[in-house]
């Protein structure tokens, strides 16, 4: 199969909503990260996410949808707290968990009694929605296991020939993937750190817990998005935090190690937390100047770093505020757990 790679203009837009509409999947950019979508009534159609991803069946897919009244068409039983939550924070990257109506194709939520549903902001993501006018499940669009995509390119690298189009609408903003709530818990949990911090749904939900949960493959039967291995890179990473001394200490004997055995090993952080590591003579890549750019940049410099066959990444972590939630957790994951506590 073809893939084109096209900008979203009004007649590739109609194109795409096409290919939906008869059973198509299409990767389409998000203002969290690029999607690859389904028409989520049609089984068969959802059938091919899975198939172009390799990803489990049993790992359930997030619905989009454009307007609010679609909801009540995909989910049934909505806590009272739903639609403040949505007329707050929708459309963004918010994702509800609430219990599903009978509608839906059964594969989009691996046979769950529960759906994941938001209302993307990006306007490319809301046209095509508009226009295919049936709500489109999506996952990521990358292969699983992999990074998530933030531009055109990174779907392109990891799906070519395995899907008919990627529509390109440059890179996404934000750049990780939505939070995840769950209406179902009492309290209310976050399953998923993301775009909207904990914080801001503290402003309606004062009592919501922040529960993450990381299972090995090991350990059987995980629940839904709870894979450690999740974002992970080729080469070996490792989150290092605590104090600068003893970081750069850390580093300059990582270093050494990697010379001896000829090893590509390269240093990761925010800008200001590379000033202190002047001296160390491995490559250093920064995130940017602040959690904002970080989470920008994060998923493109992994997979750049791959593609540069480097085998060994030190990534400096950030504290765990706002969107250092989401950062800390997609961090973890990539280094399958390897933290190095350093205080
Ligand atoms: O920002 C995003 O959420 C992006 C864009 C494309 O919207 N989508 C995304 O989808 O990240 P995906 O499939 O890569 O991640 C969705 C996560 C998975 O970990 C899945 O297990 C979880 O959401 N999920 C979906 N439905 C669920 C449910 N009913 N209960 C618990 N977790 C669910
Ligand atoms: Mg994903």
């Amino acid at each position: 199969m073809q893939t084109q790679v096209l900008p979203p203009t009004p007649d590739h837009l109609q194109q795409a909503a096409d290919l939906i509409r008869a059973g198509e999947i299409v990767a389409f950019p998000t203002e969290t990260v690029y999607g690859l979508g389904a028409n989520a009534y049609d089984e068969s159609a959802v059938q091919k996410i899975f198939i172009a991803k390799g990803r489990p069946t049993t790992d359930p897919l997030i619905v989009h949808i454009h307007a609010l009244h679609q909801l009540a068409e995909l989910a049934v039983n909505l806590p009272p707290v739903a639609y403040p939550l949505a007329e707050r924070f929708w459309a963004g990257a918010l994702t509800l968990i609430l219990e599903k109506s009978a509608r839906l194709a059964p594969n989009v939520t691996g046979g769950l009694t529960t759906v994941g549903i938001r209302m993307p902001s990006h306007p490319v993501a809301l046209a095509l929605l508009r226009a295919a006018d049936v709500p489109i499940c999506a996952p990521s669009a990358n292969l699983f296991t992999r990074p998530s995509p933030t531009t055109a390119a990174h779907v392109l690298a990891d799906l070519n020939g395995r899907i008919p189009m990627i529509l390109d609408g440059g890179s996404t903003d934000i750049g990780l993937e939505s939070t995840i709530l769950n209406l179902l818990s009492d309290p209310p949990t976050v399953l998923r750190a993301g775009g909207i911090p904990l914080e801001a749904l503290q402003s309606l939900i004062p009592n919501v817990r922040y529960q993450p949960r990381y299972l090995t493959a090991e350990e059987a039967n995980p629940a839904p998005g709870q894979m450690l291995k999740h974002y992970a890179p080729r080469a070996a990473l490792t989150v290092v935090l605590g104090q600068g001394s003893r970081i750069l200490a850390y580093i300059l004997a990582k270093e050494q190690e990697a010379q001896k055995n000829a090893q590509k090993l390269v240093i990761v952080a925010l800008e200001q937390d590379l000033q202190a590591l002047a001296v160390v003579e491995s490559p250093c890549v920064s995130l940017g100047q602040d959690l904002a750019q970080a989470a920008h940049n994060l998923f493109g410099v992994l997979r750049d770093l791959d593609e540069q066959g480097v085998d060994q990444i030190i990534v400096r972590g950030v504290a765990e505020d706002g969107l250092g939630a989401a950062l800390a957790d997609r961090l973890y994951r990539a280094a399958e757990g390897r933290v190095e506590i350093l205080d």
